[in-house]
C-alpha cells in the first residue's frame, strides 16, 4: 500500500512536494486516465463541487478541471476575470471563507504567488493553483506525465527550456526537473534567468536528488544533447503590451526553429505549455508578426507541426494530470479505487 497521502493538502507550488509526492500524482494521473480510456467510471467525489477562479483568461486549464471534475463527480463553479468580487469589493481572505462554506475545493488562477497562498491560509478547503505570474505547478505534472509516457523514465533527462526563464514556466520547469532528477538546462539572456533566490533553493534540492542544473546563453550548444526542447511564450498574460519589441530583440535567437531542432538528436522531442504564437493565424500572433516582420514567434509552424512535436498529447494530459490532484487532495482511499 503506498504509504503517501495527499488528503486535504493545498496544492500551490512543486516546491512543498517531495519527489516521491510528484511521482505519486503522475503515477495516479497515469492510472486515472487507463481509467477513462477504458471507459471505468470513477466518480469518486458525487456531490461535492469545486469553485474555479479565474483572474486571468483560460482553455486548457479551465477546461480541464471542469471536466476532471465532471469525471469524478463534483459540480463546478466558474469566477470568470470580471464578474466577482474578489479583490474589488472583497479580500482574499474574506473570499477564501466564503467560498470554503460552499465547495470542498477551490482553483485559483491569477497573479502574485502570495495570493494564492493568502486564499490556501485562509480557506478550509484545499486550494489549487492554476496559474500564477511565479508558479503552474499543474502544467509540470502534465509536461513530466507526457515526458514519462515519452521516455519511460524522469530522471536522468535531458530537458532544455528555452525563453523567458524569469516566469511561471521557467520557474516551475526548473523546480520540478531538480525535484525529478533531471538534467535541466535552462537557455536564455542573462536577464530572463529565474530570481536568485529559486535558483539557489533549486541547487540545494539537485544536491539531494541528483539532479543537473545549468544555465546557457547559447541555444545550439545548450540542445546538443537534448531529450526535450520545451519553450513558452515571450510575453506573458498580465504584462504590458509594450514589452512586445524589448523581448523580440532580446529573445529572437531563442526561438524554436528547425535548424535548432536539428541541432539535437533526432530523438529529441519539442514541447509547449500552449496557448503559442507558432504562426499569424491568431489577433495577437498577425499583430506582432506583421508589426516585427516574423512568420511566428517562439516557435516556427514548422516546428510546432512537425513529428517531434508532442504538445497536443501534453495538453490532453492536463486533464489527467488536474482529476489526479482533485482526486489526491479530496478522496478517502484513492489508491484502493484506483488499482
Ligand atoms: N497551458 C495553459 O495553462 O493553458 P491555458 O492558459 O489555456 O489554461
Ligand atoms: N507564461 C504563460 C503561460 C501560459 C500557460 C503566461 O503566464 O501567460
Amino acid at each position: 500500500m503506498s504509504k503517501i497521502n495527499l488528503k486535504n493538502r493545498d496544492f500551490l507550488k512543486l516546491l512543498d512536494f517531495t519527489p516521491e509526492e510528484i511521482e505519486y500524482l503522475i503515477d495516479l494521473a497515469a492510472k486515472l486516465k487507463a481509467m477513462k480510456k477504458s471507459g471505468t467510471p470513477h466518480k469518486f467525489l458525487e456531490g461535492k463541487n469545486a469553485a474555479l477562479i479565474f483572474e486571468k483568461t483560460s482553455t486548457r486549464t479551465r477546461c480541464a478541471f471542469e471536466v476532471a471534475a465532471h469525471d469524478l463527480g463534483m459540480g463546478t463553479t466558474y469566477l470568470n476575470p470580471t464578474d466577482s468580487q474578489i479583490g474589488k469589493k472583497e479580500t482574499i481572505a474574506d473570499t477564501a471563507r466564503v467560498l470554503s462554506g460552499m465547495y470542498e475545493g477551490i482553483e485559483y488562477r491569477g497573479f502574485g504567488q502570495e495570493i494564492v497562498e493568502e486564499l490556501a491560509e485562509y480557506a478550509s478547503v484545499p486550494v489549487w493553483n492554476g496559474l500564477t505570474n511565479e508558479f503552474h505547478p499543474t502544467q509540470i505534472l502534465a509536461d513530466f506525465l507526457t515526458v514519462k509516457e515519452h521516455f519511460g523514465k524522469l530522471k536522468g533527462i535531458n530537458f532544455v527550456y528555452i525563453g523567458d526563464c524569469r516566469f511561471n514556466m521557467g520557474n516551475s520547469l526548473m523546480v520540478g526537473g531538480v525535484k525529478m532528477g533531471m538534467n535541466i538546462t535552462l537557455c536564455s539572456p542573462i536577464k530572463y534567468q529565474p530570481h536568485m533566490d529559486y535558483v539557489n533553493e533549486c541547487r540545494d534540492i539537485a544536491e539531494e536528488t541528483g539532479a543537473k542544473l545549468r544555465f546557457a546563453r547559447d541555444p545550439y550548444e545548450a540542445v546538443k544533447n537534448a531529450d526535450v526542447i520545451y519553450t513558452d511564450v515571450w510575453v506573458s498574460m498580465g504584462e504590458p503590451i509594450e514589452v512586445w519589441e524589448e523581448r523580440i530583440s532580446e529573445l529572437k535567437d531563442y526561438q524554436v526553429n528547425k535548424k535548432l531542432m536539428d541541432a539535437a538528436p533526432a530523438t529529441c522531442v519539442f514541447m509547449h505549455c500552449l496557448p503559442a504564437y507558432h504562426d499569424l493565424k491568431t489577433e495577437v500572433g498577425k499583430e506582432i508578426g506583421e508589426r516585427f516582420q516574423m512568420d511566428a514567434i517562439e516557435v516556427t509552424n514548422e516546428v510546432f507541426e512537425s513529428s517531434q512535436s508532442i504538445v497536443f498529447k501534453e495538453a490532453e494530459n492536463r486533464m489527467h494530470t488536474i482529476k489526479a490532484v482533485i482526486a489526491a487532495t479530496l478522496v478517502d482511499n484513492i489508491d484502493e479505487l484506483c488499482k
